[in-house]
């Protein structure tokens, strides 16, 4: 059983994933800690205590950061994700799950402590609440398993970003954070844009599991008629990419992934602010701090056909 944490700022695509882990019986969804992100964080807590309650989930939903470390927010993402974050899929304005009353990074630090080496952070929004918690408690790089997250983008196969020509979302909403959850000296692994835009959630396929899956199946396929609408008009593909997801695939089957390593570090500032870069050929440089650095992983091919068939089973 693998327990994780999943910071999330649900979010069409972390709904799908939150539901994933849940769904897995390998994997033990022990919290929701939110951010913002796609919505404001009100909203995400929102979300997720929403989901609490719909789908009785066992997982606390603690509340995490507003506003990103040292850059200006960026705000929501309403062109992608909605108003209500889930689309055109409506969430009622009250619900009865509570949030438990820590914030999201002194929960995680707590977490850890008390489980050492058991559990793995999953993060699918911007790393605020990762970087909080290492400022609060460095000693925590001992205590986690491992730390996945979706977010980057490396330039395999020329993909760059998808909110600036460089920049990834989650990494773009706050790059100082990022830079600090890279260069910790805890187990990372990255799934970026060049492997979660390797698989296609289709039209046919989200229909199946509309037909197939029951409620959940037609709550998938609800929440992400807005999102497929995104993805046709802004950026004319019939399908849309698996971002979020991926990254629970990864914590349930690692070996879908194709992963590189050497250190990664973040572009805090200028035009090219969020982008994310991994230094992997060994070579000494003139002036060159990054062997200061701790190697993580990044992914850089996915079996994808797998990763849709694991998603469909699990649901
Ligand atoms: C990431 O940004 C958000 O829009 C998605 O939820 C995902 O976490 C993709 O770039
Ligand atoms: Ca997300």
């Amino acid at each position: 059983i693998k327990k994780i944490i999943l910071d999330t700022d649900p979010g069409i695509d972390d709904v799908m994933a939150i539901m994933f882990a849940e769904a897995h019986p390998e994997v033990e969804l022990r919290a929701i800690t939110t951010i913002f992100g796609n919505v404001t964080i009100d909203t995400a807590t929102h979300n997720a205590l929403y989901l609490k309650e719909k789908y009785q989930l066992k997982a606390d939903v603690v509340k995490g950061a507003d506003k990103p470390l040292v850059r200006p927010p960026v705000g929501p993402s309403v062109v992608v994700h909605g108003e209500s974050g889930f689309g055109d899929v409506e969430v009622p304005n009250e619900v009865e799950a509570v949030a438990d009353p820590r914030s999201a990074h002194q929960y995680i630090i707590d977490a850890v402590k008390a489980e050492p080496n058991e559990i793995t952070l999953v993060a699918i929004g911007p790393l605020t609440n990762l970087a909080l918690a290492l400022q609060a408690e460095p000693e925590i790089v001992n205590l986690v398993k491992e730390v996945v997250i979706m977010g980057g983008a490396f330039g395999v196969n020329d993909h760059r970003g998808n909110v600036t020509p460089y920049a990834e979302a989650n990494i773009h909403d706050d790059p100082h954070a990022a830079d600090i959850v890279f260069s910790a000296s805890w187990p990372v692994v990255i799934i970026g844009l060049d492997v979660t835009e390797q698989s296609f959630f289709t039209g046919d396929y989200l229909e199946q599991l509309r037909d197939d899956a029951g409620e959940l199946g037609q709550f998938i396929w609800d929440v992400s008629r807005f999102y497929l609408k995104f993805y046709r008009d802004k950026v004319g593909l019939d399908a849309c990419h698996v971002h979020d997801p991926s990254a629970i695939a990864y914590v349930i089957k690692p070996d879908l992934f194709t992963l590189r390593e050497g250190p990664v570090r973040v572009v805090t500032e200028g035009p090219a602010e969020g982008m994310t870069v991994q230094k992997f050929d060994g070579r000494k440089y003139l002036h060159d701090d990054w062997e200061n650095h701790t190697p993580q992983r990044v992914g850089v091919a996915v079996k994808d056909a797998e990763l849709l068939k694991l998603y469909r089973q699990c649901i």
